[in-house]
C-alpha cells in the first residue's frame, strides 16, 4: 500500500521514541522507504544503531554534517520525501514548527520543505493541555500541518490523560491515508457520535441509548474518501473506525470543549447524541440511600454545540450536518430543527422502538436541506454513511 512512497522519519526527544522503531518496521513491512532523522535529544531515547538497522538506512542527525551535506544537502533531504512524519512530535518540536524556529537539522528541514506534514504528538498531559500548546497546534493546523492522536490513557510519568503517542499502526494508518486518493483529500472534517455520560455523582450518571453506529460509520467513509477525520466521540458501544484522529470525551461540556479545539474545519457532521441537560451541581461523593427521603436532581441546560457552530461569526465550517432523532413528525420536526440551529443539512431519523434504529445495523434517513426533504430507502448504516460521505463531497467540491 505504501510501496514507493518515501517517508522522511523526524524522531523527537520524547519517551515515545520508542514506538517509532517499530513505526519504521510497520512502514517498511508495508513497501514503505523510510529515511529517519533523529534530533538531538531523541538519540536520548533510541539510539542511531538501531534506528538506522531497522530502516536499512543511515539516520541524519546534525545540520552542520559535512559528509551529510555533501552526501544529500539538507534543502534535498527535505524535499525528496513524499511525507514527513513527526512521531513523537514533542512540545518541544511543535513549538520550534509553529513558530519559525529553524536551529537544528529537524527543524530546518521542516521550514526548508513544501511536503506535507502528518504529526504524532506525545507528551504529559499538562504539556498537552497548555495553553501554549494549544495555541501551537491552532497554529500547525491552520498552517496545513495533519495530525494523528495524541491518545488518553496512561502515561510513562504516571498520570492519566491526553498526550500518549498514537500507536504506530494508528500512525500507518494515518500515514496511509494521507495518500489516498479520492475527492476529500486535503479537507478536514469533524464528526461527533455516540451519546454524553452527565454525571449524577461518581458512579452514576444520565446517558441515552446511542451506540455511536451511525457517526462511525460517517467518519469512517469520510476517511475512505481521503478526508483527515477528528473524531470526537462520546462513550459508545462500537469501536472507532481506523484512520480518524480519536478525541474520546465523556460529557456535553467536553464535547464542546473537543469541537472548539479541533476547528478550523471544512465540514462538521454533528452525529452525537448529546445530552441537552446535565445535573446541575453534580455530587462530589456517592450519594446514600437516606430516611429523609428520595433526592431531587437539578437540571442545568448543556451547551447547544450544532447551534453555536452553525451561528459562529468566525470559524463556521463551509458545511454543517446536524443529525436529528425523532419519533413522531420526523420531517415536519426536523425541518424545523434545522432552521432553529442554523445548520446547512439535518439527516432525520425515526427512532421510534419499532424501527429497530438505534442501536440496530439500517437506518432510514431524510436529508434536509435548503431545497426539501429527500427520503433515503432503509439500508445499513455503512452504506447510509457512504451516502452521505460522497454528498459532503460533492458540495465541498462544488
Ligand atoms: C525522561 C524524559 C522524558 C521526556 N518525555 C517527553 C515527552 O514525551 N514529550 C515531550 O514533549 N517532551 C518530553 N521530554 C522533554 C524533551 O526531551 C525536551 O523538551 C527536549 O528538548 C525535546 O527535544 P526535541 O525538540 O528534540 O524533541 C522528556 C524529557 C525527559 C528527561
Amino acid at each position: 500500500m505504501l510501496s514507493s512512497k518515501r517517508i522522511l522519519l523526524i524522531i523527537g526527544g520524547g519517551i515515545a521514541a520508542y514506538k517509532s522503531l517499530d513505526l519504521i518496521r510497520r512502514l517498511r513491512e508495508r513497501g514503505a522507504a523510510v529515511t529517519p532523522v533523529l534530533t538531538r535529544a531523541a538519540e536520548e531515547f533510541v539510539t542511531p544503531l538501531s534506528v538506522s538497522a531497522l530502516a536499512s538506512e543511515k539516520v541524519y542527525g546534525d545540520l552542520f554534517d559535512l559528509t551529510a551535506e555533501a552526501e544529500m544537502g539538507h534543502i534535498q533531504l527535505s524535499r525528496s520525501a513524499d511525507l514527513i512524519v513527526v512521531a513523537p512530535a514533542t512540545a518541544d518540536l511543535m513549538g520550534k514548527m509553529a513558530g519559525g524556529l529553524a536551529n537544528d537539522l529537524a527543524s530546518t528541514l521542516l521550514m526548508a520543505t513544501d511536503t506535507p506534514v502528518l504529526c504524532a504528538p506525545a507528551m504529559n498531559v499538562r504539556m498537552w493541555e497548555h495553553p501554549a500548546t494549544r495555541r501551537n497546534l491552532k497554529q500547525l493546523q491552520a498552517d496545513g500541518v495533519c495530525f494523528v492522536g495524541p491518545n488518553e490513557g496512561d502515561m510513562a510519568c504516571g498520570e492519566y490523560g491526553p498526550g500518549r503517542m498514537s500507536e504506530p499502526l494508528e500512525i500507518v494508518a494515518a500515514v496511509e491515508a494521507q495518500f489516498a486518493a479520492g475527492p476529500l483529500v486535503g479537507k478536514r472534517v469533524l464528526v461527533t457520535s455516540g451519546p454524553t455520560h452527565e454525571p449524577i455523582d461518581p458512579v452514576r450518571y444520565i446517558a441515552n441509548r446511542s451506540s455511536g453506529a451511525q457517526g462511525s460509520a460517517v467518519a469512517q467513509a469520510l476517511a475512505e474518501l481521503g478526508a483527515e477525520v477528528i473524531f470526537v466521540t462520546g462513550p459508545a458501544d462500537v469501536p472507532p473506525p481506523s484512520g480518524v484522529q480519536v478525541v474520546p470525551v465523556e460529557t456535553a461540556q467536553q464535547m464542546s470543549d473537543a469541537v472548539d479545539a479541533a476547528l478550523p474545519v471544512d465540514a462538521g457532521v454533528f452525529a452525537a447524541a448529546v445530552a441537552d441537560w446535565r445535573v446541575a451541581s453534580a455530587s462530589d461523593k456517592k450519594l446514600k440511600k437516606s430516611r429523609d427521603g428520595l433526592p431531587v436532581l437539578e437540571f442545568a441546560e448543556n451547551p447547544d454545540i450544532l447551534k453555536r457552530v452553525s451561528r459562529m461569526e468566525n470559524g463556521r465550517p463551509p458545511l454543517v450536518v446536524g443529525f436529528a432523532a425523532e419519533t413522531d413528525d420526523v420531517i415536519e420536526h426536523a425541518t424545523a430543527k434545522r432552521l432553529r440551529k442554523g445548520c446547512d443539512w439535518i439527516v432525520a431519523n425515526d427512532v421510534s422502538p419499532a424501527t429497530g434504529i438505534m442501536g440496530g445495523s439500517e437506518n432510514a434517513v431524510i436529508l434536509i436541506s435548503d431545497s426539501g426533504a429527500e427520503e433515503w430507502p432503509r439500508m445499513g448504516k455503512a452504506e447510509v454513511a457512504r451516502r452521505l460521505a460522497s454528498r459532503i463531497a460533492d458540495a465541498l467540491a462544488g
